[in-house]
């Protein structure tokens, strides 16, 4: 059993969350008009509203606690210092380092690590430099205008996710594609409209064994040499950014186009590494200075805040609350800006992947709760699809709400009527509606008696369902890598309070070992009798189909 369960402030706030789920958060606000206040926390890049949740004073004082006897800040100390933390993987975690824009001497392994990243940077800035000024030229010498990123996971989602969210700040020199599924439809897609002279790949892919990302890959150099009838037109239409320089270089890649990762960068953080290739292409290499600029602020602060003030904290203790303690098991993240379209996709596997576990850093059994299932949609498109459940449904899932004060593209009237529904709704969760007011309402609109008693119990909402709320001044480089840092540590956080190693992902060897032996089966057209009964069925009717 993992000890968390046996520290006196898990005992004592188990039991003030047995009292705290009879409470309604309008009493709460009722019975304080300081409570926003008092439960929120402003930062330059954005405002963090945790006041709409099932707290008070004493929750707060009681997680905070918490937070110190699972040794939250000597944890941070660890983190930041370099410390083996990825204890089952025997590596130290520092995406931070990446963009310590302060440069601090940093040892790992006998090398300052500073050095490495500052090299790596130099190497990005060159290569990105080049082929947005139409420097680095293709096969038949022509420029490149489109840059595809073959990646999967952690090599795709965190590229994808902020090209997307700084569309406005691309000059489009160069158009910049994503294919990470390997379902041949999405490759065949990306490529059918491009010019194999003027298009560049980047085979993206920390270890360079994922089987989805060089099965892409080699399509793409298929592709490219069937054009350009070949094999050496390779060494200037692919790069690859890997730690595995070996199989980078065995798949055609020249070694000086190979973009070196570190085994202390986990693919899920690995976005400010030479992952974020495709960034400083799009945007330019000034714009993703500015993105690890505004995570480094974000690192400031969590390393620097008090407990109380520290927003990455507040956000990781309040998930323990409502999922540990008072039993929520899926976590909206809900935003009301374009921009962040990808974010709720990209949050899925930071958390989850993270902290999706079931056994602590000690190899012990946790009996509670861990994290949540992430989920999400831009608000308005969740209003008018899923929000009916966050209403009224039986299941309570607490959501983050993340707006911008202003719009990175404003068209006249529009972005009012975004954050009216921003504003709206969290109220709404919070407040709900009583069936005494619905009744009134429908009498004041002259409903009759009967209308009255079929229609009210259908429109009251409890309310009392959490949320934060983070509001940005405007989406732009430096307050998106804020955005970014300040969840990867409410993540760490998390990690820490629950005992999880929050920097492996064993849970997904399974599944891909199994893919591996199914598609030999599939190839040689061997059966194998060892399949379940489902999963023999299954292959069976696939290969009788496929006959
Ligand atoms: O299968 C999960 C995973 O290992 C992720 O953790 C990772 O981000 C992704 O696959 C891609 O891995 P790689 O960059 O090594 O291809």
């Amino acid at each position: 059993m993992s000890n968390r369960e046996e520290l006196t402030t898990w005992k004592a706030l188990q039991a003030h969350a047995k009292q705290m789920k009879n409470q309604h958060m309008n009493d709460l606000f009722a019975a304080s008009d300081t409570r926003f206040e008092e439960f929120s926390i402003e930062l330059a890049p954005f405002l963090l509203d945790y006041s709409k949740n099932i707290i008070t004073t004493e929750t707060m004082s009681a997680l905070f606690t918490l937070a110190k006897d699972c040794e939250v800040e000597q944890w941070r100390t660890k983190m930041f210092s370099g410390k083996r933390i990825n204890k089952t993987e025997d590596r130290a975690v520092l995406h931070t380092a990446l963009r310590d824009r302060a440069q601090s001497p940093l040892m790992i392994n006998g090398e300052n690590i500073a050095d490495n990243v500052q090299a790596a940077l130099q190497q990005m800035k060159y290569f990105s430099d080049k082929v947005r000024q139409g420097q680095w030229l293709g096969y038949s010498g022509k420029r490149i205008t489109d840059v595809v990123n073959i990646g999967v996971g952690g090599s795709n989602l965190g590229p994808q996710m902020v090209t997307e969210a700084l569309k406005q700040y691309s000059d489009n020199s160069i158009n910049v594609h994503y294919v990470s599924n390997v379902d041949g439809t999405q490759i065949a897609n990306v490529l059918r409209p491009l010019n194999p002279e003027k298009v560049l790949f980047i085979v993206s892919s920390k270890t360079f064994t994922t089987t989805e990302t060089i099965t892409n890959a080699q399509t793409a150099m298929n592709w490219l040499v069937s054009s350009s009838f070949d094999k050496s037109a390779v060494a200037k239409h692919f790069v690859a950014v890997s730690s595995n320089k070996e199989n980078a270089m065995n798949f055609g890649i020249l070694a000086e186009n190979i973009f070196d990762m570190w085994d202390w960068v986990g693919g899920r953080f690995s976005l400010w590494s030479a992952i974020g290739l495709p960034i400083a292409l799009d945007l330019g290499f000034d714009k993703f200075i500015e993105l690890l600029e505004g995570a480094h602020e974000l690192d400031q602060h969590f390393y620097q805040a008090p407990l109380e003030q520290n927003a990455p904290v507040v956000m990781a203790l309040l998930s323990v609350w409502n999922c540990t303690f008072l039993g929520a098991q899926s976590q909206a993240i809900l935003p009301y800006d374009q921009s962040l379209h990808m974010l709720s996709a990209y949050m899925q596997q930071a958390e989850m992947e993270s902290n999706g576990k079931s056994v602590s850093w000690d190899g012990d059994a946790i009996n509670y709760p861990t994290v949540p299932s992430i989920w999400g949609e831009l608000g308005i498109n969740g209003q008018h699809a899923f929000y009916q459940y966050l209403h009224q449904s039986n299941n309570v899932v607490p959501a983050d709400f993340i707006g911008s004060v202003t719009s990175v593209t404003p068209v006249k009237g529009h972005h009012e009527t975004l954050m009216a529904n921003f504003f709206a709704q969290t109220q709404a969760l919070m407040s709900g509606v009583n069936e005494e007011q619905v009744r009134a309402d429908l009498k004041a609109k002259g409903r009759t008696p009967e209308y009255i008693d079929k229609v009210a119990p259908h429109k009251v909402h409890q309310g009392n369902r959490p949320t934060n709320t983070i509001l940005m001044k405007r989406i732009s480089p430096r307050t998106l890598g804020s955005l970014i840092a300040l969840y990867e540590h409410k993540i760490f956080v998390q990690g820490i309070i629950l005992q999880i190693c929050s920097f492996d992902q064993w849970g997904v060897e399974l599944g891909k070992g199994l893919a591996n032996q199914i598609h030999e089966e599939l190839a040689s057209g061997m059966d194998n009798p060892e399949h379940d009964d489902s999963t023999k069925g299954l292959i069976s009717y696939y290969k009788g189909i496929l006959d």
